[in-house]
């Protein structure tokens, strides 16, 4: 597992106000957005019994377990306990968090619980982005990248020419022409992947033509990474 940057969730699918369960290299996650609209990266485990924060609801600017209902503010600090309503929560109780940021649509976290000082994430940011899809597949990121930088990518709006790729530790970015889609590999567990697939662009110009286009093309992409032969050896090796 490789310190850095990773995707955890396609930002415009975190509504305000909510929360949502994820993994990064087999850990638990909890990714919410608070009521003023930031993203929240944390361990996924409420530290009274470990139940899950993920199954909480969002209030204002706090998370709340579903369990007990200790609140938790946006710096992870336990706030509020129900069972002890006039209680100072001592600062001693809060959540382990993993830095986060927002950029190309995306929601990324550095993989080191209560890091300080994470590295610059390296990803230039775009004027706009038109969001496609999230898509789990039942193969290992590297597998992902494999196919990935094969792949041709699905004429859209200003394509000509060849497809040029380069590719992050994380990233892989399809150009043609003016077009431009961005995927990004969440590594879930050894044998798991999540892509989140973005297109560079405000939706004004890529609009659900190139959205479908691109989803259709994900979804292809998804079936021949999980047909492989490596694939299915790995599905094997997990089976029960
Ligand atoms: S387990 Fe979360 S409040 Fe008790």
């Amino acid at each position: 597992m490789e310190t850095g940057w990773y995707p955890v969730a396609l930002a415009e699918g975190l509504e305000r106000g909510t929360s949502t369960g994820t993994r990064l290299f087999g850990r638990e996650l909890v990714v919410w957005r608070d009521s003023a609209g930031a993203s929240h990266v944390w361990e996924d485990r409420c530290p009274h019994r470990g139940m899950r924060l993920s199954f909480g609801f969002v209030r204002d600017n706090h998370i709340a377990c579903l369990y007990h209902g200790w609140q938790y503010d946006t710096a992870a600090q336990c706030r509020y306990i129900p069972a002890h309503p006039d209680l100072a929560v001592p600062g001693t109780i809060r959540v382990a968090t993993y830095p986060s940021i927002e950029r190309l649509g995306i929601v990324w976290a550095w993989n080191e619980l209560d890091s300080a000082a994470p590295q610059e994430i390296e990803l230039a940011e775009r004027a706009a982005v038109t969001p496609v899809r999230s898509l789990y597949v039942d193969a290992s990121a590297a597998k992902v990248f494999d196919a990935l930088v094969l792949a041709e990518c699905p004429p859209l709006k200003n394509a000509g020419g060849a497809t040029q790729r380069s590719r992050t530790d994380a990233l892989v970015s399809f150009k043609n022409g003016t077009d431009e889609i961005l995927v990004a590999v969440q590594p879930l567990s050894d044998v798991e992947a999540a892509l989140h697939i973005v297109i560079a662009g405000s939706p004004d110009i890529h609009g659900s033509d190139s959205q479908k286009r691109v989803s259709a093309w994900g979804e292809a992409l998804r079936r021949d990474v999980e047909g492989t032969p490596q694939a299915r050896e790995l599905r094997h090796e997990v089976a029960p």
